[in-house]
């Protein structure tokens, strides 16, 4: 006889089958009308404002940010949130090279210039000629790379570069000694976000959005870059401020702008490359954080124990 359904989590994102799986049918309820959830299961869902009901009792979010969490008001009730730090870090870490590549190569305008003229029904032998002339490059090997946030992230990205070849620097002032062991020895260590903002023609970004960390580069700093400079925001949207980016490039005082974030107010100017918070969004990585959290759900729901992978 199937053993009774004992905990209803309400899914409210597409979340992977693999995840999913480890609350099995029998024992869990999982779908996106569960009216008494024992736990709320998201990816980018927003929650704050959003009705949390007295009988939830865990919140998951399978990704790293908890921005969509109302975590303050839930940890007053005594709900943990729980997350997946890590569990996409190596996705993020991929297209952040993907990002200085696009920058670096002009992939974009590039590939547009190609959709074009095929479309034009274009001589192929003056594509390519037109192509090369127009939108040849620079290599990521010898340049350098600012990487401010030194967490598993930026940790990742920073190995990632030095084996390309590239110069990288590093800034954290939140550094665990147990991180500062495990990054590369190569890593220069800066001093400020301005000594990274100045020294480096590439700079990367993965803090947190905190009160701290909200506008961290904007109108004070942007200036110090390099006039080709390639700013990467894989992090969070308010991090940059987007209207001292819109100026720095206007005043040629930065070369790109590459985000993850289709925010409107940038993402016509030529200069600003904007995906759609594609960071975390490989089969891995979202099987990594569904798998992830779910295991803690049930830990949580089952047997009463916090951890946090
Ligand atoms: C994260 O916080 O790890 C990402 O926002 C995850 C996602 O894209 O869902």
């Amino acid at each position: 006889m199937a053993e009774a359904v004992s905990f209803g989590v309400l899914v409210l994102n597409q979340i992977s089958k693999a995840g999913l799986e480890r609350l099995p049918a029998g024992r869990y309820l999982t779908g996106k009308d569960i009216a008494e959830p024992d736990a709320i299961l998201v990816r980018s869902a927003d929650l704050h404002g959003r009705e949390i009901p007295a009988s939830v009792q865990a919140v998951a979010r399978a990704g790293a940010g908890t921005n969509n969490i109302p975590v303050p008001a839930l940890s007053a009730r005594g709900v943990p949130v729980f997350n997946a730090p890590g569990g996409n870090a190596n996705a993020v870490k991929e297209l952040v090279l993907a990002g200085m590549l696009m920058a670096a190569r002009r992939l974009g305008q590039a590939q547009r210039f190609v959709d074009t003229l095929d479309a034009a029904g274009g001589d192929l032998e003056k594509v390519v000629e037109e192509g090369k002339k127009a939108f040849a490059g620079f290599e990521l090997c010898h340049q350098t790379l600012g990487v401010i946030g030194l967490g598993k992230v930026g940790a990742l990205v920073a190995d990632a570069a030095i084996k390309l070849g590239m110069h990288v620097t590093g800034y954290d002032p939140d550094i665990t000694v147990e991180a500062a062991w495990s990054l590369p020895s190569q890593v220069q260590r800066a001093t400020s976000v301005e000594d990274v903002l100045k020294h480096c023609l590439f700079v990367t970004l993965h803090v947190p959005l905190v009160p701290a960390t909200r506008h961290l580069v904007g109108a004070k700093n942007l200036p110090l870059m390099q006039a080709d400079g390639v700013l990467l925001n894989f992090s969070r949207e308010g991090v940059v401020d987007d209207a001292a980016v819109l100026a720095a490039l206007d005043a040629k005082q930065l070369g790109h702008y590459v985000c993850d974030f289709p925010n409107a107010t940038i993402l016509r100017h030529p200069g600003v490359i904007a995906l759609p918070h594609l960071g975390a969004s490989t089969r891995e990585a979202e099987d990594n954080c569904a798998v992830m959290v779910a295991d803690q759900l049930r830990d949580y729901l089952e047997h009463g124990n916090i951890r946090n992978a």
